[in-house]
């Protein structure tokens, strides 16, 4: 199936103009989530170890999880494809085995006091997922994709400070996610066009903010 460009003739302006602001939107939001993280260099071993450790509790058990929400709160087929593939790649390449191993050799393995750092953030998150809002949803989803693709070399810093080799999960998705990204929304333009009431832009981003308190949490709990 042809992929749609972001620029494509057929999206009607108002379309367009959600579009290219919700694209804005999240490199903003990705920009103010790089500009937050504190130095590599200042950080101590203990606090590397829990950036890894919450970061790991975060994605492991979650990420297809709400990719596969993603997927289902979507109708077009163009937008169930996009995901779709999306998702064959994270369980064909076994992603959340890829991630426990990163975490293990950066002796990053999540404990207790590292899940309940972000307890009440996940849970929020997991409130709005369970929402199944198709729109907000797909934001949310590229916009995480965004930022793991732009935090991936801080992440493999804080682990090869902590002796690490492990680098392939690191080394994957500084590539991958940007076309995930990309995807994400050219599917978030393919189910704009199929809403029948006027989209408000202001609740178009309660994921993305409920994700970006999240991150936050992993990186200063
Ligand atoms: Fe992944």
């Amino acid at each position: 199936m042809p992929s749609k460009d972001l620029s494509s003739i057929g999206v009607p302006t108002l379309e367009r103009t959600h579009l290219e602001r919700a694209s804005e939107h999240i490199e903003l939001a990705i920009d103010d989530a790089m500009a937050s993280l504190p130095k590599a260099e200042h950080l101590s071993a203990h606090d590397r170890r829990g950036i890894i450790a919450r970061y790991t509790a975060v994605l492991e058990g979650n990420f297809i999880y709400w990719m596969t929400a993603t997927y289902l709160s979507v109708s077009s087929a163009e937008a169930q494809e996009i995901i779709k593939d999306n998702l064959l790649e994270e369980v064909r390449d076994n992603h959340p085995g890829m991630l426990r191993r990163f975490a293990v050799a950066a002796g990053g393995n999540s404990t207790d006091v590292d899940r309940m750092a972000i307890h009440q953030d996940l849970q929020a998150v997991r409130a709005f997922v369970a929402r199944l809002a198709t729109l907000q949803l797909i934001l949310m989803m590229a916009f995480f994709e965004g930022f793991i693709q732009r935090f991936m070399p801080y992440l493999a810093d804080l682990a090869a400070r902590q002796g690490s080799r492990e680098t392939e999960y690191t080394d994957v998705h500084s590539v991958v996610d940007i076309a995930h990204t990309q995807g994400l929304l050219t599917a978030f333009a393919t189910e704009l066009e199929l809403q029948k009431d006027p989209v408000s832009s202001p609740t178009l981003y309660e994921g993305v903010e409920v994700l970006r308190s999240l991150i936050k949490t992993i990186i200063r709990p």
